[in-house]
């Protein structure tokens, strides 16, 4: 891609994606226009230091909004668009389930209909670079696994438990849809959690650390044996670059670093690392059909984009605390939602 497009900028895996881009890739004719909302999850700090960028722009727009997308595909050229825009935390899809619906899969179609637009006009001129349409969903789509059942392979049936993973497993199967039917060079990567700098702090880790150096209580849901499959956002990002560059189209990727561990136990490194005592665990009511495990199969994600994950699990979460005791502002006092 020459000119890029990222939807959801601003949020966390979509503003460490600008970054490590913007870093590692020093082709002086790159374009990165970054687009986001501004949702309360979108803190534009998250993009500081980009300012003297003459390769970035950056423009507060919403994926719903047919006309200004239209404008600006048109207006940078744009040959590769990567969707990371989407309502995400799972309690607010469960207390208000339509702006998940609205925004994850309205919006998205409406973001691959812009593009497909733009790409099918008949003076579209191609460029050196073939367009893509990348579309970031998560191994939430899968629904829960059982203890001793396999991790999600690509071809797992999707069983989403939460209106925000039947938000993602929808838009995924309209960008799919957009494949078939028009030929949209669509191509998928679902991931699994993402820990690291820039994560709004109503989620599990951020929200751990901001609590345990107020020495509040920490709500753990349930037992706190719910089991999740954890990468180094950075791990995320060089795979969806290697999706860009490698992947075929029409295909879904499985993003994870073989990383299980149970909320309790992360919640137990964060308060041995910040020198808490574990009494600050606080076991509250179970969140309504919270998944008991997700794990991912990456091996197609390895084999055919070249792809491995550098960072390993207990020295990435402990860089992550150590850049939020060094980034105060982001634990923002006062949270108090669960993850
Ligand atoms: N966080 C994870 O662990 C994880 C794992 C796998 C996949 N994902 C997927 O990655 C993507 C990004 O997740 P995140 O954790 O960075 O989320 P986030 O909530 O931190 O960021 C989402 C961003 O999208 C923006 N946004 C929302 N609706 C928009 C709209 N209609 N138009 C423009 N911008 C809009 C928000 O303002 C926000 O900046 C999501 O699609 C999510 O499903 C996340």
């Amino acid at each position: 891609m020459k000119s890029i497009l990222i939807t959801g900028a601003v949020g966390f895996i979509g503003s460490n994606f600008v970054h490590y881009l913007l870093q590692n890739d020093h082709r002086s004719d790159l374009q990165v226009v970054a687009l986001d909302a501004l949702s309360y999850a979108g803190r534009l700090d998250n993009l500081k230091g980009l300012e003297g960028e003459g390769r970035f722009t950056f423009i507060k727009g919403d994926i719903l909004d047919a006309a200004l997308l239209s404008k600006l595909l048109v207006r940078h050229s744009i040959d590769c668009v990567v969707n990371f825009a989407a309502h995400t935390h799972v309690d607010r899809s469960i207390s208000n389930p339509t702006p998940f619906t609205l925004n994850n899969v309205l919006g998205t179609q409406t973001l691959l209909e812009a593009a497909r637009r733009y790409w099918e006009e008949p003076n579209y001129v191609v460029g050196t670079e073939p367009c893509r349409f990348i579309q970031i969903s998560t191994d939430e789509v899968y629904g829960a696994l059982g203890p001793e059942d396999p991790p999600f392979t690509e071809s797992t049936p999707l069983y989403p438990s939460s209106p925000y993973s039947a938000s993602k497993a929808a838009a995924d199967l309209t960008a799919l849809a957009y494949h078939k039917t028009f030929g949209m060079p669509v191509i998928i990567t679902r991931c699994s959690n993402n820990y690291g700098p820039r994560q709004y702090p109503e989620k599990l880790i951020p929200l751990m650390i901001s609590k345990a150096l107020r020495d509040e209580p920490l709500p753990v849901y349930g037992d706190g044996l719910q089991v999740r499959d954890w990468l180094q956002v950075e791990d995320h990002c060089a795979a969806i670059i290697a999706a860009i560059n490698r992947g075929r189209l029409g295909e879904v990727y499985n993003i994870g670093g073989h990383n299980e561990h149970s909320n309790l136990y992360i919640v137990n490194l964060i308060l041995n690392a910040l020198h808490k005592s574990p009494d600050l665990i606080d076991h509250v009511t179970d969140r309504p059909a919270h998944d008991r495990r997700y794990a991912i199969n990456p091996d197609k994600t390895r084999s055919e984009l070249s792809w491995e994950p550098k960072h390993d699990f207990e020295s990435g979460l402990r860089s992550t605390i150590y850049w939020y005791l060094n980034n105060p502002s982001w634990l923002v006092p006062g949270a108090d939602h669960h993850y």
